[in-house]
């Protein structure tokens, strides 16, 4: 019986997950998951591309690993091979939980974990009736959301189940508030009602933090976690251009983070997740913000020598070749004057504030191979095939 990475298309992490298991020994299989047709029938089932079976390749694996990076594939996928007898990392009932913001934070807030106050309303921003009118709600749903989060303080709509910081929006007056309830329409990000929270004073910086766990053993958190800053916008996440820093995690933070992971888990034996957190730094900062500018401009220049091999298409074609470039133009960035300043400012601020930690989402199929890995030191590739084997051999 042996692992499968299950995948949609081949990328940076598909191929890192490939190249580390190599290195750790185990023959990992592959399962495609996107032009497949999957077949069930009385008793059988069969699994196919257009020029391959891979029937047998299912039928013989005991742990997938479940990539597929769309959310509502995903579901779908760990599923699929629970019900075909697999364990999967993560398993589906984890799946579900990260698929929504909402659903997460209620098990965070049910744990007792600080999370930024959040604000539910089921109501859409218009209903349509059976004769065609159109029954306007925005009024009455900005009202509810005024009511629990001062306007003033600024007030965050953003989809239950987007990724990228898309459609997060923030408003600090009345009109800005309309037109944002407005742009929360049922979508497959965000199938019903308007999500909303306090704006979280967080300066210019979030945290991503690496939270798993093997079978027999205690759940483990990553000690560093992988820092994105930028005044470019409030949000700060990296695929709207930010930089990336380490830092450094205080162990109130780390316990917390253990916490998360066992929020959402339940029983479960082995299983990995990235949570998105901020600390509410409000007026307690090191530096004048100009001064941090700077810095920043001068850390964007560090980068793009990174960014340059990044963007290289020797990636596809000699991934290993690729990955030591990146690898070192990565070591390059992290031993530059202004990253090692950012860095220790960030940490400062962290272990100042710790207290101000709020923990905001969790995100199940993390990118890694990249930042994560070149900045927080973590290959997430290792846990999630120790935590397969782990799982094998049960
Ligand atoms: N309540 C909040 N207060 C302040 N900033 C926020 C708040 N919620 C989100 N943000 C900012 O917006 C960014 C994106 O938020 P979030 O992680 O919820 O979105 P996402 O779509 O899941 O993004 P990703 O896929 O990158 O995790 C965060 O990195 C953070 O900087
Ligand atoms: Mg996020």
């Amino acid at each position: 019986m042996s692992i499968a990475l299950l995948y949609e298309r081949s990328e940076a992490d598909e191929l890192g997950i490939k190249q580390t298991a190599d290195q750790l020994g185990i023959k990992l299989k592959f399962i495609p998951f996107r032009k497949i047709s999957l077949c069930f029938y009385k008793d059988g089932y069969s699994f196919k591309t257009k020029g391959k079976d891979y029937t047998s390749v299912v039928k013989d694996v005991a742990v997938v690993l479940n990539r597929a990076q769309s959310k509502n594939r995903r579901l779908f996928a760990s599923h699929i091979m629970e019900t075909f007898g697999k364990k999967t990392i993560n398993p589906s009932s984890i799946e579900f939980e990260c698929y929504s913001k909402l659903r997460t934070l209620l098990h965070f807030w049910a744990w007792g974990i600080p999370i930024p106050k959040t604000v539910y309303v089921p109501c859409d921003p218009v209903d349509t009736t059976r004769d065609g009118r159109e029954i306007h709600n925005e009024p009455d749903i900005a009202e509810l959301l005024q009511d629990e989060i001062a306007l003033e303080e600024g007030i965050v709509v953003k989809p239950d189940a987007g990724t990228h910081g898309k459609g997060i929006v923030l408003a600090k007056n009345h009109d800005e508030l309309i037109a944002n309830i407005q742009t929360a329409k049922p979508s497959i990000t965000n199938p019903v009602g308007v999500l909303a929270q306090e704006l979280v004073q967080k300066w210019f910086y979030d945290l991503r933090i690496i939270v798993y766990k093997e079978k027999g053993r205690n759940p483990v958190c990553h000690p560093a976690a992988l820092a994105r800053g930028g005044f470019k916008d409030f949000r700060t996440n990296t695929y709207l251009g930010n930089l990336v820093f380490d830092a450094a995690l205080p162990t109130y933070v780390k316990e917390l983070s253990v916490k998360c992971g066992k929020a959402l888990s339940k029983d479960h034996d082995a299983y990995i997740f990235a949570l998105d957190a901020m600390i509410n730094v409000g007026a307690n900062k090191s530096i004048d913000d100009t001064t941090l500018k700077q810095e920043l401009k001068n850390a964007a220049v560090a980068f793009e020598p990174v960014k340059k091999v990044k963007k290289d298409e020797l990636k596809l074609k000699d991934f290993p070749k690729w990955n030591s470039q990146l690898e070192s133009a990565f070591k390059e960035y992290k031993n530059s004057e202004p990253y090692v300043k950012i860095k220790s400012i960030i940490e400062e601020s962290i272990e100042k504030n710790k207290g101000n930690v709020v923990f905001h989402e969790a995100n199940s199929c993390p990118e890694f191979w990249e930042h994560t890995r070149l900045t927080a030191g973590i290959n997430i590739a290792v846990p999630l095939l120790k935590g397969a084997q782990s799982l094998v051999e049960s």
